[in-house]
């Protein structure tokens, strides 16, 4: 057995293509539909938001897609990301089982979020669009994206909800840096945002209202277009690069994996590490694929499967997926990432197809899984991440329990340095347990029970 703790990948074994699940999957997504036709939207309701290369992606039924040359030579600048081994994680657990993580901290933003802010910039720089709008919750997104337009020449517009805008300023900072420009949603430079802020001039903002303001921007001139760093299917589809890495990085560790963990807010980062692991288990081989979500947030355990709109604002096509309802605000827990109402119509239909499983877990239980982490391993986790880890030690502990080897890989998505206050409120015992509003469900629910119903529907909690 080999006790070499990093794996990696020669630079000219990077992929060449992105792995499409939807040519695997037994039964594809459902459509996406007009909310008011309730028909299947077609291309032309999205080209006012983003360019035809990335819509025949968010379409396509093509297995293999290839990743055009000048994304390949920006992704070649951190990537192949390294595979670990957690050797001193499992000793620290006194378990039997093999702990593998990608860690995708080392791009220039600090997580996966940059595989598909390229890409996406890239297709909307070739189509000629000017500037890019977006919207950015912690952050993440937004300084990707930044990141990405930097690197292409564009101009960027990032609307980052407030609350976060003022708790998360380096975030804020690192968006300057590479010469967007970032204002607190809701702002005075969009209609949508004028009209919060009429009815409530001190608005924290929501990832609903900041979405409101980028679209309405992108819709609004033909310059400029919109871009959105998880959920749909061309983004989980420029994240596959990551699983397909890890699968040659095992192959050299000389294992396969007996379970895939990502952390899942809309999906990508999951998809990402999973799909072609599922692709694999489609083809016959055995694994088991868990997206962990939060406890106060859980919408793959508890949410419905239905069409929802996703958007606070009613704004956008009507996508089939778990939803616990558009109109439900999570609480304001630190993984920002992971507070959001729906999923990726992929996900939930692999969830629904049992191909894929789902766990949930409170905060706390995800900080306390972090520190052990970080003290074994030394990277401070994103806190979004650390709901993957939470379940990686669960897996871990149980196969102590049982006596039993077990290869686990999981996905560590980020790196935390930019949310150190999140820990400085967990060591002073500050950090509350959240708890799920489940009165703030049902009423979100009740408000989506006349919208059309998906095949599958459940009407009722979907998870595993
Ligand atoms: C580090 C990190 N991990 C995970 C996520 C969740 O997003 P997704 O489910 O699209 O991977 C985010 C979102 O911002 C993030 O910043």
């Amino acid at each position: 057995m080999s006790t070499r703790p990093c794996y990696n990948l020669d630079p000219s074994d990077m992929p060449t293509k992105w792995y499409n699940v939807v040519a695997d999957m037994p039964n594809p997504p459902q459509p996406p539909l007009n909310p008011g036709t309730g028909e299947p939207i077609g291309p032309e309701a999205l080209a006012p938001l983003f360019p035809m290369a990335l819509i025949e992606q968010e379409v396509s039924q093509e297995r293999w897609i290839d990743i055009p040359q000048e994304v390949l030579d920006i992704y070649a600048m951190w990537r192949p990301t390294p595979l670990y081994r957690a050797h001193r994680l499992e000793n620290a657990l006194g378990t039997p089982a093999k702990i593998f993580y990608k860690y995708e901290g080392v791009s220039p933003a600090g997580s996966h979020k940059p595989n598909t802010a390229v890409p996406q910039v890239f297709y909307n720089k070739q189509a000629g669009i000017k500037k890019i709008a977006t919207e950015t919750g912690a952050g993440q997104w937004g300084s990707a994206l930044s990141y990405a337009c930097n690197m292409f020449g564009i101009e960027a517009q990032v609307f980052m909800v407030k609350v976060s805008y003022h708790q998360k300023p380096y975030r804020r900072s690192m968006i300057n840096c590479w010469g967007a420009t970032v204002v607190p949603s809701p702002s005075d430079i969009t209609q949508a945002g004028r009209d919060v802020l009429e009815k409530d001039p001190d608005s924290n903002g929501s990832l609903g209202i900041a979405i409101s303001e980028a679209v309405e921007m992108a819709a609004s001139d033909e310059n400029t277009n919109y871009a959105l760093g998880s959920v749909l299917s061309h983004v989980l589809l420029h994240q596959s690069i990551i699983g397909q890495e890890a699968e040659k990085q095992m192959e050299m560790a000389g294992e396969y994996p007996d379970v895939v963990i990502g952390c899942c807010g809309g999906g990508s980062n999951f998809a990402g590490i999973s799909n072609k692991f599922v692709k694999n288990k489609i083809d016959g081989r055995d694994t088991k694929i868990v997206a962990v979500e939060p406890a106060s947030c859980p919408t793959l355990t508890k949410g419905i499967f239905s069409y929802d709109f996703g958007d606070t604002a009613r704004m956008t096509p009507l996508l089939a997926a778990h939803t616990l309802g558009h109109d439900f605000v999570p609480p304001g827990i630190h993984a920002g990432g992971l507070r959001y109402h729906s999923v990726a119509s992929q996900t939930s239909q692999l969830l629904l197809d049992n191909i894929i499983e789902a766990a949930a877990y409170r905060q706390l239980d995800c900080f306390e899984a972090a520190v052990t982490f970080c003290r074994a391993e030394g990277i401070i986790p994103a806190p979004e991440s650390s709901h993957a880890i939470k379940h990686a030690i669960v897996e871990a502990l149980q196969a102590k329990e049982e006596g039993k080897e077990k290869t686990i890989l999981f996905n560590l998505s980020g790196h935390g340095h930019f949310d150190m206050a999140a820990y400085d409120s967990y060591f002073a015992g500050e950090l509350i347990d959240d708890a799920m509003d489940e009165a703030g469900v049902a009423s979100a629910l009740k408000a989506i029970s006349e919208l059309p119903k998906p095949v599958g529907y459940t009407g009722r909690s979907g998870g595993n």
